[in-house]
């Protein structure tokens, strides 16, 4: 699938830095971008923006956390605008604080809410007419952070696996029925939500080459798509080796909370 024979693209967050740097790849001539955001100043020049290329744009303020309104919203979107490409973007990070603080449960609620239970259920809300329709493409953002459970963000972690397994799932249930499901795992990508998260970011890259490694793995329908490549390969080794060996491993560079 190239981004021209695409018609109609859903990113989710588009309004941030990852979701931004998508909207504007996918934003050509013959494309409908349907943009959902939070924030109406930032999504409305983002979608000024992605009009100047060429697209056509329908923007969605909504939070995803309200589960009624995304199912509202999906539905309305079943009858008009199917979209081919869905990318579930939107999500947030917590960490322990400082001083060993720890996540509070105000905070592992909200973020489960966003990053696990609404990517859920517009996975779910989207089906049904994906499924009739015989065609379509889900990515999940997911994250290296899935791979193994890093001492500083421990809900973090456990929701982006959330992700890549059921994303695994779904992708073999779904395969014989024309819905391509892809999982992607970035490494740090320049952010407001990076720029937020403690400790060191190696391989820091741009969200503009985040969205270009992104939208060619979803081109060829990878499975996974993950990058970039030495702390792919690095946070891969820790979720195979021994897990008391990885823990040790990660204090040694400064990982270990
Ligand atoms: N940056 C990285 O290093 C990195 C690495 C791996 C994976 N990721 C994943 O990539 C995705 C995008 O991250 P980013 O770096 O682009 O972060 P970001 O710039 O902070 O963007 C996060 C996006 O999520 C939206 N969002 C937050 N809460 C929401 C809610 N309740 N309802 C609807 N939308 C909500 C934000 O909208 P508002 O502007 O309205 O808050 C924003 O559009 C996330 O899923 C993240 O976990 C990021």
């Amino acid at each position: 699938m190239t981004p021209q024979l695409l018609h109609t693209v859903l990113i989710t967050g588009a309004t941030g830095a990852i979701g931004q740097a998508l909207a504007l790849y996918y934003a050509k001539p013959g494309v409908h971008l349907l943009l959902q955001g939070r924030n109406t100043e930032g999504l409305t020049a983002l979608a000024e923006n992605c009009k100047g290329r060429g697209a056509t744009v329908t923007m969605q303020i909504l939070d995803l956390r309200d589960i009624p309104r995304l199912q509202q919203w999906v539905s309305q979107l079943t009858e008009s605008n199917l979209p081919d490409l869905i990318i579930a973007n939107a999500g947030i990070n917590i960490n322990q604080g400082s001083q060993r603080r720890g996540e509070t449960w105000q905070e592992i609620e909200a973020l489960l809410d966003l990053n696990i239970k609404s990517t859920f259920a517009l996975v779910n809300a989207l089906l049904p007419a994906l499924r009739q329709r015989g065609s379509g493409q889900i990515a999940l953002i997911s994250s290296l952070a899935a791979y193994y459970g890093l001492p500083i963000t421990p809900s973090y972690c456990a929701s982006k696996a959330a992700l890549k397994a059921y994303g695994e799932a779904m992708r073999s249930w779904l395969a014989r029925e024309g819905i391509h499901i892809n999982v992607v795992m970035p490494g740090y990508i320049q952010s407001d939500m990076c720029d937020a998260m403690p400790g060191p970011k190696p391989f820091l890259i741009s969200p503009e080459l985040a969205a270009q490694r992104i939208a060619k793995g979803l081109a060829k329908n990878q499975a996974r798509i993950s990058f970039p490549f030495p702390l792919n390969f690095g946070t891969w080794c820790l979720a195979v080796l021994p897990p008391d060996f990885s823990s040790r491993l990660l204090r040694l560079i400064n990982y270990g909370g």
